[in-house]
């Protein structure tokens, strides 16, 4: 396995937004991790790549146990991460932020800044690197997310919602993306909230919901899941409820 995550869990005070979650990706697949608002899904993303230690729990990347371990070294290991809001630096050109996940392996800016075209190039921004990114699209602003991952050379990709936002044409293009992240042979693990999106490119699918994994299986398995469809419903209704409360 490339990525193990053992009996993981992670509180905020009183509130258990992971609970004892068991989960794991092997090299090469794409792995959908979905559920309903508030599921966790982000905590536990965001513990994977190091943004906060668990509460309890394990998480061990090619071997190596780096749950509590700063961003810089997950990174460095070999396992990068994008943000669910995109963190543009808008006074850049889309050149130079994508430059900034290159310096990582390159201490040279001239082979930092190749290595960032080159990506940039293989991703579709390639006509926009003299741009500010202030003036990138949203949808353009995700692959920028994505580009910026990848000049870090990782072997594991971690997407949040990177279909949040955009239409359906690029929705589509953003799923082409994916596939061309599987074809160079990474290894994916990614949020969610587009089902239709992440029937299409997973390979397996994890459900969380209050914190607990509730499913693990293959997409049509899991979409048929009684206890997934009643918790996709149970939201549905409740924020329905909350609606015609407000
Ligand atoms: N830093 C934090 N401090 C306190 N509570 C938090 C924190 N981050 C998340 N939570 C809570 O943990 C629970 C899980 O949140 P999380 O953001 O992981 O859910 P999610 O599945 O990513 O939801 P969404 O689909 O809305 O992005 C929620 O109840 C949330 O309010
Ligand atoms: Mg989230």
């Amino acid at each position: 396995m490339m990525l193990e995550v053992t009996s993981l869990t992670m509180r905020f005070g009183g509130l258990v937004a992971v609970n004892d979650v068991n989960m794991s990706v092997s090299r090469g697949e794409i792995l959908g991790l979905i559920g309903p608002n508030g599921a966790g899904k982000t905590t536990l993303f965001n513990v994977i790549a190091g943004v906060f230690p668990p509460s309890a729990g394990t998480v061990s990347f090619n071997g190596n146990r780096i749950e509590g371990k700063s961003p810089d070294v997950t990174c460095n290991l070999g396992l990068a991460r994008t943000f669910q809001i995109p963190q543009v630096f808008t006074s850049m050109t889309v050149l130079e932020s994508i430059s900034v996940g290159a310096f990582l392996r390159h201490r040279n800016f001239a082979a930092a800044r190749a290595k960032a075209t080159e990506v940039a190039e293989r991703i579709g921004l390639g006509s926009r690197l003299e741009v500010p990114t202030s003036s990138l699209t949203t949808a353009e602003r995700k692959r920028l997310e994505v580009a910026r991952a990848l000049t870090t050379e990782p072997q594991m990709i971690l997407l949040d919602e990177v279909m949040a936002g955009l239409n359906h044409t690029e929705v589509n293009q953003m799923l082409e993306l994916v596939s061309l992240l599987r074809d160079d042979g990474m290894t994916v693990l990614f949020v969610e909230h587009n089902l239709h999106a992440v029937m299409k490119i997973c390979d397996r699918i994890v459900v969380l919901d209050h914190g607990v994994k509730i499913a693990d299986g293959l997409p049509k398995e899991v979409m048929e899941d009684a206890g997934v469809v009643t918790a996709y419903l149970g939201a549905a209704v409740s924020s329905d409820q909350e609606n015609a409360d407000a």
